[in-house]
C-alpha cells in the first residue's frame, strides 16, 4: 500500500506517495528528477547514492523512502544554488575526480566531514588517516583518491571559503561536482519503458524449452523476445530473452514468470582441466562463433580441444636463439630461472552499469544513449547490423561513468535496448543490476604464464620463453605473453599465448589487456634471475638494454632516494621488525604501444560569444573534454573554461574509440591544427574588415601596424568562422611501422616505457600487505594536460594495486555458479590503500609524433603488479608465484 511522505529536500517541502518497499533514491531520482545521486551497488557498499539526512551522510539504496518523513534530505544538487560549497570547489581545485560518477556520494560524505571537522576539530587540517576512515565506505573506481584527500583536507582547513572559483583543468568538473552532469543512466524519455534480459542459470546446457507466454500475458509487459538463435547455452548469465515494461517492477515480475527446462551437460570452470585430452568438449563446431576477449581482432590459431594456440606473435624476437638458449640452459644452474606464475580475474566494475537507452522511430531512425567508450564507431556498427542508413543513426554519451575496456563494443544491453525500442515502438532503457555487472559484462582473464629466463653469467645475452594460458571463459584473445614482449629491445624472446575455453562468461578488454599478467610474471622473473646472478636488478636490465627509452628509466630508477635505499629499507625492518611487520622496495618496467586513429577531425569555431571545440569523442573520466579545450587554449592563450566543448554525440566530426591509449593521441593533434587554421580565417577575415595593416598572428592575437588586437576582442567583429583539422599521419610516416587494427586505428613509430618503484609493509603474523609509496616515471613524450595525466597514472596505481593484492572471484564448485555478484562479495582497493603517489614524466621520444605526445592510459597501470611483487620479495624473502597476494596465500609463502 502506498504511504504519503512529507519531506524537506534541498530546502523545500516535498509531499510524496511510495510503496513500503520504495527505496529513497528510486523516490529522489524517479519522482523528484534529482538524477545527480548515482545507484551503483544497491547495497550500502559503495556509497555513490549518499545522500545527507538531517545533515548526517546515509545510504540512499538501502533507506526505506518512507524513513524520508519528517526528515531534511540534502542531495548533491542543493549544494549548487548559490555559489559552490568549498568542499566542491576543493574537488575542482585538486582535480578529485574522473567519471565523476562517484562524486555526488564524495561530496555528500566529504561535506559532512568538514562539517563536523569546523564543529569539533582540534586540529586545522585533517590527516590522511582521518579523511580515510570518514570516506572508506566510498569507492572511486577510476582512482581519484589522492586528489580526493588533498580536496578535503584544504577544504577543512578553509581554503575555499571565498566566493572565487578556484583555477581548474576538468573542463567538465563543474557538471561532476554539482550532479548536473547526466550520464545515460539519468536519460528519461517520454514514453520510456523499462527492460530487462532473461539469463541463463546453468554454466552448460540445452535449453529444451523456452516459454515466454506468461510473462508476455502480464499487463504492462510491452514487448518481449528471444535474444539468442540456438539451444545451448555456454554459460551462466548468457543471455537468452529480453522483455519491455511500463516499470521495473513489472519488468520484474515478467521476468520471474518466464519459464526454462534445461539439459544441463558437463560443465568446466577450471582451466587446467579444460586443458586435458579427455576433458568433455566446449568449443562448438563453428569455431568463429567464440567472441573475442581481445581489443584488436584476434591473430590466427589453431585449435586442439578447448585449448587455441595462437599462430602470430608480433613481439617474439630472435625466436630462435630463444628457444636453442633456453633449451641449453641447466635448470639447476644460477643462469636459469623457470616458474609459473597465476593471476587473478578482475572484474572492471564501473560505477555506471552497462546500459542503454534506445530510441527506434518511425522512418527507422533512431538515436541510442549509451555507455560507451567509442559513440563514433558504435553508431556505424549499429547502422550496419540494423542495416540502417548510417545518416539515420545517432549515439549519444555526454558522460560516461568508468568503462576500462568493458565498453567498446557493441554491447548486449545496447543491442537488447535497440531490439526491444524496434518492437515496442516507444523508447527502451536497459541497465545492468550490479549482479548484471558481474555476470555478464566482462573482466580481465585470469592466466598461468609459464615463464623461463636464461643468462649468461654475467647477466648478457638474456633471453626468454613465455607460454601464457589465458582464461577468458567462453572467449579468445588474452594475449599476454605476446604483450610481454613490448618492452625489452634487447632480449631474446619466444612467446606464445594460448586460450582455453571455459563455461564462464566471456572475458572483455580491461586497460592494457594482457599487460599487468605479463609484468608480474616477467618482471619477477628478470629480478629473481638477477638475485641468482647477484646482480643489480637495474645493472642486470642494462646489460641486455640499450634503448633510450629504457636508459632514461635505469636512470631514473637509479637516482631516486627510495631504490638507493631498498637495501637498507630490507635490511633494517627484518632486523628489527616490530609486530612482525616488515618493508621492502620493488621496480618493473612496462612498454605499451602508440596507437592513435588518422581519421579522426576535430572542429574548432569561432563566433562573437566565444569559441567552441567539437569531436565526436566521449569522456569516461579520462578527460577527453579537458584535452580539447587546452589544445585550443595552448593555441589561442584563452582560459579554458572561457571555451565551449561539444563531444557526445556520433554526429559531430569524426572522433575515436577511447582504448589502447589512443584518445589524446588522436584529438590534441587534431585540435591544435584546427586552431591554428581558425587563426589563419580570423585574421583573414578581421584583417579586411577593420582594415588593419601588416596584421599578423600573434600568441596573444592580431599585431598590426596600429597595436595588438586580443583574440578575445577579434571574436567581436565577426558571426561565424570554422576550421577543421584531420588528425593524420604522423611525421616520417613509415608505413612498415604501420599495423591496421581495425577501426582506424594505426601503430605509431616507437614505444612509450613506464616505471615503478613502490614500496610495501608486510605483516608477516596477519599476511596482509600495504602499498606505502610509489614512485613513477612515464616516457611518453609531451604531457598534454598534466594534472589529467597526474590522475591517469594515479588512478592505473590503485587499479594495479587491487589486482594484485585483492580481486578475484569466487565460484561454486559444485554448481559452476558465480558467487561474486554484489560489490559486497568483492574486494576493491579503497581510498585507505592509496599510497603516496609520485610521478614524473620524460617528456622525450616522440618527436617524430605529431604534437610529440602519446597516451598513457594503459602504460601507467601495467608495472604496478610486477614491482608489488618484487617489493613483497625484497621485504620477504617470499617469491609471491600467485595473485592476488591475499593473506591466507601470503602466510603459507612465509611458511614455505
Ligand atoms: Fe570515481 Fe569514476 S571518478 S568512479
Amino acid at each position: 500500500m502506498a504511504e504519503k511522505i512529507t519531506t524537506t529536500l534541498n530546502g523545500a517541502q516535498r509531499t510524496f506517495t511510495a510503496e513500503i518497499e520504495t527505496s529513497a533514491i528510486e523516490l529522489i531520482r524517479g519522482q523528484a528528477g534529482l538524477t545527480g545521486t548515482k545507484l551503483v551497488c544497491g547495497s550500502g557498499a559503495c556509497g555513490a547514492c549518499t545522500v545527507l539526512v538531517d545533515g548526517a551522510p546515509h545510504c540512499s539504496c538501502i533507506m526505506p523512502a518512507i524513513h524520508m518523513e519528517g526528515k531534511q534530505i540534502t542531495t548533491v544538487e542543493a549544494h549548487a544554488q548559490s555559489d559552490l560549497h568549498p568542499v566542491q570547489k576543493a574537488f575542482l581545485a585538486h582535480d578529485a575526480l574522473q567519471c565523476g560518477y562517484c562524486t555526488p556520494g564524495f561530496i555528500n560524505e566529504g561535506i559532512a566531514f568538514y562539517d563536523n571537522w569546523k564543529r569539533n576539530a582540534h586540529r586545522k587540517r585533517p590527516t590522511r588517516a582521518d579523511i580515510a576512515h570518514a570516506m572508506a565506505g566510498h569507492y572511486c573506481r577510476c582512482g581519484a583518491y589522492q586528489g580526493i584527500y588533498a580536496a578535503i583536507a584544504d577544504a577543512c582547513e578553509g581554503k575555499y571559503e571565498g566566493p572565487e572559483m578556484p583555477t581548474y583543468l576538468r573542463s567538465d568538473g563543474p557538471a561532476k561536482v554539482t550532479g548536473a552532469a547526466k550520464y545515460t543512466t539519468d536519460i528519461a524519455l517520454p514514453g520510456q519503458l523499462v527492460g530487462v534480459i532473461f539469463r541463463s542459470r546453468i554454466p552448460h546446457g540445452k535449453i529444451k524449452r523456452l516459454d515466454l507466454s506468461k510473462a508476455q500475458a502480464i499487463p504492462g509487459v510491452k514487448a518481449i523476445l528471444r535474444l539468442k538463435t540456438d539451444d545451448i547455452t555456454h554459460y551462466e548469465g548468457e543471455p537468452l530473452a529480453a522483455l519491455a515494461a511500463v516499470d521495473h517492477a513489472t519488468a520484474l515480475a515478467a521476468l520471474h514468470a518466464i519459464e526454462v527446462e534445461y539439459e544441463p551437460l558437463p560443465f568446466i570452470m577450471d582451466m587446467r582441466a579444460s586443458m586435458k585430452a579427455d576433458a568433455v568438449q566446449i568449443v562448438p563446431e563453428d569455431k568463429k562463433q567464440v567472441p573475442s576477449a581481445s581489443e584488436a581482432p584476434p591473430f590466427p590459431g589453431s585449435w586442439e580441444g578447448n585449448v587455441r594456440k595462437t599462430l602470430l606473435s608480433i613481439s617474439s624476437s630472435d625466436k630462435s636463439k630463444a628457444k636453442r638458449k633456453i633449451e641449453k640452459s641447466l635448470p639447476e644452474s644460477a643462469t636459469h630461472y623457470e616458474a609459473t606464475f597465476v593471476t587473478p580475474t578482475q572484474f572492471h566494475t564501473t560505477l555506471e552499469p552497462h546500459c542503454a537507452v534506445a530510441d527506434w522511430r518511425e522512418n527507422d531512425m533512431l538515436t541510442v544513449y549509451a555507455s560507451t567508450q567509442g559513440m563514433y564507431f558504435l553508431a556505424k556498427d549499429i547502422a550496419e547490423r540494423y542495416k540502417l542508413k548510417e545518416e539515420n543513426v545517432e549515439v549519444i554519451a555526454e558522460h560516461v561513468g568508468g568503462a576500462f575496456g568493458a565498453k567498446l563494443t557493441l554491447h548486449t544491453a545496447i543491442k537488447t535496448a535497440i531490439e526491444l525500442s524496434r518492437a515496442a515502438k516507444t523508447p527502451v532503457a536497459v541497465i545492468y543490476s550490479r549482479a548484471e555487472e558481474f555476470s555478464e559484462a566482462g573482466y580481465r582473464p585470469s592466466a598461468e604464464i609459464e615463464t623461463t629466463i636464461t643468462a649468461d653469467p654475467d647477466g648478457s645475452n638474456a633471453a626468454y620463453t613465455m607460454a601464457a594460458y589465458g582464461n577468458s571463459g567462453y572467449a579468445i584473445g588474452s594475449n599476454i605473453a605476446d604483450i610481454s614482449g613490448l618492452g625489452y629491445t634487447g632480449i631474446a624472446k619466444s612467446l606464445v599465448d594460448y586460450d582455453v575455453l571455459t563455461n564462464f562468461q566471456p572475458g572483455a578488454a580491461f586497460r592494457a589487456p594482457g599487460g599487468p599478467a605479463a609484468c608480474f610474471a616477467l618482471e619477477q622473473a628478470i629480478d629473481q634471475l638477477a638475485e641468482q646472478l647477484k646482480l643489480d636488478p637495474i645493472a642486470f636490465r642494462r646489460k641486455w638494454e640499450e634503448h633510450p627509452g629504457y636508459l632514461a628509466l635505469f636512470d631514473w630508477v637509479e637516482k631516486l632516494p627510495l631504490w638507493k635505499q631498498r637495501g637498507m629499507i630490507a635490511g633494517a625492518s627484518r632486523s628489527s621488525a616490530k609486530d612482525g611487520i616488515v618493508s621492502g622496495v620493488g621496480v618493473a618496467f612496462g612498454g605499451w604501444m602508440h596507437i592513435y586513429m588518422p581519421t579522426v577531425v576535430v572542429e574548432v569555431e569561432a563566433r562573437t560569444s566565444g569559441l567552441t571545440v567539437r569531436n565526436a569523442v566521449q569522456d569516461m573520466g579520462q578527460g577527453a573534454r579537458s584535452v580539447l579545450s587546452k589544445a585550443v587554449s595552448d593555441v589561442f592563450g584563452i582560459p579554458i573554461q572561457d571555451i565551449k566543448v561539444e563531444i557526445g554525440h556520433s554526429t559531430y566530426a569524426i572522433g575515436p574509440s577511447s582504448g589502447g591509449s589512443r584518445t589524446t593521441a588522436s584529438i590534441y593533434p587534431a585540435a591544435v591544427e584546427a586552431a591554428e587554421k581558425l587563426q589563419v580565417a580570423i585574421l583573414k577575415e578581421v584583417s579586411q574588415k577593420l582594415t588593419l595593416v601588416d596584421a599578423k598572428i600573434n600568441p596573444k592575437g592580431i599585431v598590426h601596424a596600429g597595436g595588438l588586437l586580443l583574440w578575445a576582442e577579434s571574436f567581436q567583429h565577426i558571426t561565424l568562422l570554422r576550421a577543421d583539422a584531420k588528425r593524420g599521419h604522423n611525421d616520417g610516416f613509415n608505413p612498415m611501422g604501420l599495423l591496421p587494427l581495425g577501426q582506424d586505428m594505426e601503430l605509431g613509430q616507437n614505444r612509450s616505457y613506464g616505471v615503478y618503484v613502490v614500496k610495501v609493509e608486510v605483516d608477516t603474523l596477519l599476511g596482509q600487505t600495504k602499498v606505502t609509496e610509489v614512485h613513477g616515471a612515464m616516457r611518453i613524450g609531451k604531457v598534454h594536460v598534466r594534472p589529467l595525466a597526474e590522475s591517469q597514472c594515479q588512478g592505473g596505481v590503485i587499479q594495479g594495486i587491487s589486482h594484485v593484492l585483492y580481486e578475484d572471484r569466487a565460484i561454486c564448485p559444485t554448481t559452476g555458479r558465480l558467487l561474486t555478484r554484489g560489490l559486497e562479495d568483492y574486494h576493491l582497493a579503497g581510498i585507505g590503500d592509496m599510497p603516496e603517489i609520485h610521478i614524473d614524466f620524460i617528456e622525450e621520444g616522440f618527436e617524430m609524433v605529431k604534437q610529440k605526445g602519446v597516451g598513457l592510459a594503459e602504460l601507467c597501470t601495467i608495472p604496478v603488479a610486477g614491482a608489488v611483487a618484487n617489493a613483497i620479495y625484497n621485504a620477504t624473502g617470499y617469491r609471491p608465484l600467485v595473485a592476488p597476494i591475499v593473506p591466507q596465500r601470503m602466510l603459507a609463502g612465509l611458511k614455505a
